[in-house]
């Protein structure tokens, strides 16, 4: 059993082994923060002073470097690890894109491909999923989640657990998940990143801590702690989080690392007065691996030592790391994810490109189709395509993307010249830059759109506006490509825009005047071949939005699951006094879970089986979806319920299901649900999980704003 052969290696540890073992460095590249490795660090390695690498990728490098853990005295081997967030070689949509799919088995097999592409590539262990829940367009990490929601971004947490241990750890293409970031990361005051977060018990526990409970039970093997402080502990030296809820009462059996430098920084937190008291509050909050703070590596001996830090506290995180490295087959053979044939053979294959090709199209959303102008007519005779990143391969690949084939990333462009007849010609005008202030570029712009039947602009961020450290103040499409919308509509000719982004970006005047809309996000390595695919209707888009995006930055944080409140509006008029803003509506440009399809749906026909239910009995909810339009085309059916009275306030309506279907023009199908126990479960007044009795609300409908279908059910006990 690997559980004795940790004690039996254990037993034979020195104490400066086992710390070493708690021990993780980065290696030269990819650093996101102050790198304090030194050149000892292969010395280290060699004196079995480090557990783990991050930031080693390749064959052939983490083959070299391993061969130095090997000479160490009791040759354990390193774990390498990378943070592989959507793709590997062959870059996926970023993850905010693909939770827009609502497709869980296609979330899955992106994490599928990039995990058998990474370990085909020595890399042992990846740092994803994010599953931090944002409600914060101005973070820039909301790009790396699954959105706002927790029901949501629970079950694509846990597709995407599935998706990169597959069968099981040991396997040659599985590699070691990470839930992060150990918690409320995604709650930062303001959208800055790395600031406080302060909330209360029942908001984390509700909203932010389903989803890593999700991904430990689908067995993820690792946590990762976070940079933020919550209600005044830093997240890293917190034991509420780390010993209590998930050692504790969750029972977590995997290893939790620190974000990078987390430890350390808990000095400039005002948590610890130096390095030392730093590893010692992390160590015993439950941080079990130090990732580049150098805390544990050069304190942790002399705190066991002076008795400050127990041994068995020290073990007991040795332990959950060997555990780990014995279940990916690192002690039959070190390097047997190191293997420069199967990485040569594996990465970058056609079979590879596809997966990503078809989650990209899926990833895109159909914001706006005025007079059905999309899809595009295969006559056209003239396309302009026109933005700053019509052209643009290396913003394709979004943030967090460890790709170094820039080449092999396709632009709009390119997939609109892989996708036209001869018949039709492309111009092309950049218009101006991302950033820029002149508008020098505009009149080539408009020359290109007088000359052409419609015209297609590209518009949005470039890769490394959003993502880590890329908090904005100000989310608007940078610099003055609005304003090259503006003048290129003004020719009078259609004009489709393509906003390429990692956040919701805030764009009223393009909302209101561009003839249709797609968000495509940022879409990887198949980018212009899948937005292409959906310009011309040889994929019908069926994407929904998983955040909400809002009119202004004002109206951050904003949610569908918002509460009532005591003085709600009635409608958009009714505001005086009422709970809402004297100078714009509540509601959202565009709704969590919005999103158009070329083909038109109706639902009808609910039926709730019972009008009363008892406790622990289901209530199946059953409606018919038709496809009424002329193409064939997916529905996102959305399954929203309210409690509508009970000992604590509730949402005015939460996601509890969903189900994507795919229906012929003229097909209709008979869905069905099951509304049980959990679903109507919530945190009471002693934060207890379970349900009350009373009257419950059944909405149906296409989107979290356009509810289509209501019915009303009792729970009585
Ligand atoms: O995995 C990341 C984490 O999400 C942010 N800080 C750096 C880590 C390693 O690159």
């Amino acid at each position: 059993k690997n559980e004795d052969r940790v004690e039996a290696l254990l037993a034979k540890m020195t104490l400066e082994e086992k710390v070493g073992q708690l021990n993780q460095y980065t290696g030269e590249r990819l650093a996101t923060g102050p790198v304090t490795v030194n050149s000892t660090k292969y010395a280290d390695i060699k004196e079995g002073k480090v557990g783990s690498m991050l930031n080693v990728r390749g064959a052939k490098d983490t083959r070299d470097v391993q061969k130095i853990a090997m000479q160490s005295r009791l040759k354990i081997p390193l774990l390498f690890s990378l943070d592989v967030i959507h793709g590997y070689r062959v870059t996926f949509p970023i993850p905010l894109a693909e939770a827009s799919s609502w497709d869980l088995k296609a979330i899955e097999q992106s994490a599928r491909v990039a995990a058998t592409e990474a370990a085909a590539s020595g890399i042992h262990w990846t740092f994803a999923p994010m599953v931090d829940i944002s409600r914060d367009p101005r973070w820039g990490r909301v790009m790396e989640g699954a959105g706002e929601d927790t029901y949501l971004g629970s079950l694509i947490a846990r597709a995407r657990v599935r998706g990169f241990q597959g069968k099981g750890l040991g396997n040659l293409d599985a590699v070691m998940a990470c839930a992060k970031h150990f918690a409320a990361y995604g709650a930062a005051i303001a959208g800055r990143d790395y600031n406080t977060v302060d909330m209360s018990d029942r908001l984390l526990w509700e909203v932010y801590l389903p989803p890593f409970k999700a991904a430990a039970d689908e067995g993820v093997a690792t946590f990762m702690n976070s940079f933020n402080d919550l209600n005044g502990i830093p997240a890293t030296g917190n034991r509420y989080l780390q010993r209590d809820i998930l050692k504790g009462k969750w029972n977590y059996p995997g290893f939790v690392v620190s974000d990078w430098g987390s430890i350390r920084e808990m000095i400039p937190h005002g948590f610890a007065k130096d390095n030392k008291e730093a590893a010692l509050l992390a160590i015993t909050a439950g941080s079990d691996m130090d990732m580049e703070s150098h805390s544990y590596i050069e304190n942790l001996v002399q705190l066991v030592k002076e008795q400050k830090v127990p041994l068995n506290l020290v073990d007991d995180a040795v332990r959950r790391i060997l555990l780990k490295k014995f279940e990916l087959g690192l002690f039959e053979d070190p390097y047997r994810f190191s293997n420069e044939a199967r990485e040569k053979k594996i990465l970058n294959s056609d079979e590879n490109r596809k997966a990503a090709l078809e989650v990209a199209e899926k990833s895109i959303v159909l914001l706006k189709n005025q007079n059905q102008l999309l899809p595009l007519s295969k006559d056209l005779k003239t396309i302009a395509v026109i933005g700053p990143l019509a052209k643009s391969n290396n913003d394709m690949k979004g943030f967090w993307s460890v790709t170094w084939d820039n080449d092999k990333l396709v632009s709009l462009y390119e997939g609109l010249q892989n996708k036209v007849g001869k018949n039709t010609q492309l111009l092309y005008a950049e218009g101006c830059g991302i950033s820029d202030t002149s508008k020098a570029g505009f009149a080539a712009a408009i020359e290109a759109a007088k000359k052409a039947d419609i015209v297609v602009m590209a518009v949005g961020e470039t890769f490394d506006m959003s993502g880590e450290g890329k908090s904005r103040t100000s989310i608007g499409i940078p610099g003055i490509q609005e304003d090259l919308i503006k003048a290129v509509k003004a020719t009078g000719k259609p004009v489709v825009v393509l906003i390429m982004a990692g956040r919701p970006l805030i764009f009223n005047w393009t909302a209101d005047h561009a003839d249709a809309i797609l968000y495509t996000w940022w879409l990887g390595s198949e980018a212009g071949n899948a937005m292409s695919s959906v310009l011309y209707g040889d994929y019908n888009p069926a994407g929904k939005l998983p955040i909400s995006f809002p009119r202004s930055v004002g109206q951050i944080p904003i949610y569908y699951s918002a509460k009532n409140t005591g003085r709600p509006s009635l409608n958009e008029h009714d505001i005086a006094y009422r709970s809402t803003y004297i100078d714009m509506p509540n509601s959202p440009r565009y709704a969590f879970g919005y999103g158009l399809s070329y083909t038109s749906f109706s639902l009808s026909d609910l039926v709730l089986n019972k009008s009363k239910i008892g406790d622990g009995e289901n209530l199946t909810v059953s409606c018919t979806l038709k496809n009424t339009g002329n193409y064939a085309g997916e529905e996102v059916v959305q399954l929203y319920i309210q409690d509508i009275f009970a000992s604590v306030t509730r949402p005015v309506k939460e996601l509890k299901d969903f189900q994507k279907v795919m229906l012929k023009p003229g097909e209709s199908k008979t869905l069905s649900f099951i509304v049980d126990k959990e679903k109507l479960s919530f945190y009471n007044q002693q934060m207890k999980w379970g349900t009350e009795p009373g009257a419950f609300k059944i909405m149906i409908g296409d989107s979290s704003d356009h509810i289509i279908l209501k019915g009303d059910f009792e729970l009585v006990y």
